[in-house]
């Protein structure tokens, strides 16, 4: 009996070993880990990409000209290769050969956007055109059956031309009830299938270069913030955002009231997110840098979860913000997200331009809420610095922006609907250095561990997805600037996998593997 007992003491020890062996880990940084993967097991790993940015055939089957399409045929010069998206990567016919690469992949997931253009050519106007409604069909069906999961972005910055020069799209309430038609239509003929819903692509981002600098279309913008002939800098931003605010609104009602019982998808926005760290330890600079947070994804995310706008943009704004009738806040307050969908790329550093005077430079002005944008302070940079000059290499900071969300929007669910790395292609850069993309490798592993650090400390992220499956058409910078795990060569329009694809191969691979480990 003795005998027995130390054995079963023996074999409970040893599997207790055995477990706190396979549990943790220590890494080549010396810090201990969980082997068991931080991800949960309906945890989406996914790549993202957009209809302007991959589709092509931008006037086949029935699709109209959109506001990109118009845009870069008239002002050639504004892109860096003086290029288009008119036939872009081409998904539009190859989507059957991306889904085998990403089946390569292993991701369960996959982020695209509705081209509106090429559903409803002229709007509310003219009818749907079916064609577009059967290739995103039998776009989702493929997905599904290889096991990956449509997660659709409703709008991803491109929209019918007709709505710009019949209302002046975004800065006409009317862009809300085109807005919401669009939403039932794909509601109604996708969502039997489709689980993910998004409304907007970062209404933020898309205003601020649409309106405030001018340099995306409408090229909208006055003095300081751009060099356009039409527009107001400090009225117009604010106007087309609380149409885009009030259009997401809509859509997600039409969804909670029309479909969601039926359909049981879930729905939320995606913003464009920075982390903007205080340059010095002063009052002025750490207000500045929430000021900054304020001017850009809280500006969309307060009215959408809370119902009203931050206080830094009232304070500032006054009356050039408007006002959420009591109407409106009903409406925002019965169209909660399910999710928030979080872009995030860089960090900066915030200096104050309240107190103190900053003669110019991104974020100095008024619109921007007097918060100067820095990659430097001194000779110390934020993060690594990059090719990019938006893009800088921050780890800790996508960190801190992840507890900063989770602090304000208590437990709203967030999926990471793009983090990526931009090669910048100089004449001089060889194919083969592009597919040695190891900077690629060493941001997305940066910005994946800094990821299960956040959810490790509460952030509440049910999935990530990297911009982008292939490199695409980086609307300013064109071609040059490639983001994809895959490389596009654009004269054959041939896909090779980079060395990051591999890596993100392996990387799911382990985590889905560790999961069973400890599931068993
Ligand atoms: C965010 C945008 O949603 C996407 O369209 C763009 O290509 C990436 N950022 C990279 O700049």
């Amino acid at each position: 009996m003795k005998t027995l007992t130390s054995f079963v003491i023996i074999i409970f020890l040893q599997s207790l070993l055995v477990h706190i062996f396979c549990l943790h880990q220590t890494s080549s940084n010396g810090i201990l880990e969980y082997s068991s993967s931080t991800f949960p097991s309906d945890f989406l790993f996914g790549t993202a990409s957009s209809a302007y940015q991959y589709e092509g055939a931008f006037s086949t089957d029935g699709k109209s000209l959109n506001n990109w399409d118009v845009f870069t045929h008239e002002n050639p010069g504004k892109i860096l290769d003086e290029n288009n998206g008119d036939i872009a990567v081409d998904q539009y016919h190859r989507f059957r050969e991306d889904i085998q690469l990403m089946t390569f992949l292993g991701v369960n997931s996959y982020r695209f956007s509705i081209s509106w253009s090429r559903v409803l050519p002229r709007g509310k106007l003219g009818g749907i055109n079916y064609s577009g409604i059967k290739y995103y069909n039998i776009l989702i069906n493929s997905l599904i059956s290889r096991g990956i999961k449509p997660f659709v972005t409703l709008n991803h910055m491109d929209y019918p031309q007709e709505l710009e020069n019949r209302f002046q799209s975004w800065l006409n309430p009317e862009m809300q009830n085109e807005f919401g038609y669009l939403a039932d239509i794909c509601f109604k003929h996708f969502g039997n299938r489709v689980k993910y819903w998004t409304t907007l692509n970062e209404p933020n981002q898309q205003v601020i270069l649409a309106y405030i600098t001018g340099r995306f279309p409408p090229s909208r913008c006055s003095s300081p913030y751009g060099n356009c002939s039409r527009g107001n800098s400090e009225i117009e931003p604010f106007i087309a955002a609380h149409n885009m605010i009030l259009a997401h609104a809509k859509a997600v009602n039409i969804y909670k009231t029309k479909y969601q019982r039926e359909q049981k998808g879930s729905i939320g926005i995606v913003v464009q997110t920075s982390w903007f760290e205080p340059i010095s330890d002063s009052i002025a600079d750490k207000d500045a840098a929430e000021r900054a947070q304020s001017f850009y994804s809280n500006w969309i995310l307060d009215p959408v979860i809370y119902g009203k706008y931050p206080k830094e943009m009232v304070n500032i704004l006054g009356t050039a913000l408007p006002q959420f009738s009591s109407n409106q806040v009903k409406s925002l307050n019965n169209s909660k997200v399910d999710f928030i969908g979080i872009n995030h790329y860089t960090s900066y550093f915030i200096q104050d331009c309240l107190t103190s005077s900053c003669n110019a430079g991104y974020g100095a002005f008024k619109a921007e809420g007097f918060a100067l944008k820095l990659d430097r302070k001194g000779n110390v940079s934020i993060g690594e610095l990059t090719d990019v000059d938006w893009q800088h290499i921050d780890p800790e900071g996508f960190h801190k922006m992840l507890n900063y969300l989770t602090d304000r929007y208590p437990n709203i669910p967030m999926f990471i609907t793009e983090n990526g790395f931009g090669d910048l292609q100089k004449p001089e850069t060889t194919d083969k250095e592009l597919l040695h993309d190891t900077k690629r490798i060493q941001y997305i592993s940066g910005y994946l561990e800094a990821l299960q650090v956040a959810m490790r400390d509460g952030a509440n992220v049910k999935g990530y997805f990297v911009w982008s499956l292939l490199d695409n058409f980086e609307w300013l910078d064109g071609y040059k600037l490639r983001f994809g795990l895959f490389h596009v060569d654009y004269t054959t329009l041939k896909r090779t996998p980079k060395e990051s694809a591999s890596w993100y191969k392996n990387f799911i691979e382990e985590h889905v593997n560790r999961r069973e480990l400890v599931d068993n």
